[in-house]
């Protein structure tokens, strides 16, 4: 399988997996329910949805979901190697500021699929969403 294909495929395979577990949002204030995917670079798949609050500051994004989890099972050594983000409605949704940070911790050579404001499927590593990310050294 070429190197295209392959990509493709995870691209595919990533997308239907954030697409279930979206499923599994608690949204009931925005309505916007998020699924994301995350491969890791051990070939493992973690799934998270958003999880709101009441008190609307507490909300998960669906991306910190999928990453926490990884760790919770791999440990903090987790690697992810692609993201991809789906929701409800279609919509464009790249991940926000906070999930940026956090993916680049985990996966600074990470490449993101994401609907672009231009209604367009798209990818980018991680460092074009989040040039000059911040690390403590
Ligand atoms: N949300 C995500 O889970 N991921 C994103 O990339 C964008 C926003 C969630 C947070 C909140 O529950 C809802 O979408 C509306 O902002």
């Amino acid at each position: 399988m070429g190197k295209r294909d392959f990509h493709g495929k995870i691209r595919a395979r990533l997308t239907a997996a954030a697409k279930r577990a979206m499923k599994n949002a608690h949204a009931p204030y925005s309505k916007f329910k998020v699924g994301a995917a995350l491969l890791t670079t051990s070939d493992k798949i973690f799934l998270g949805c958003n999880v709101e609050n009441a008190s609307y500051g507490m909300t998960n994004c669906a991306e910190r979901t999928a990453i926490f989890t990884a760790v919770a099972q791999l440990g903090s050594k987790m690697e992810i190697r692609a993201i991809a983000v789906a929701n409800n409605q279609n919509a464009p949704c790249s991940p926000c500021g906070a999930c940026r940070q956090v993916i680049y911790e985990f996966g600074p050579k990470a490449v993101v699929f994401f609907r672009s404001k231009s209604g367009k499927d798209t990818e980018l590593p991680i460092t074009d969403l989040l040039p000059e990310g911040f690390r403590l050294k």
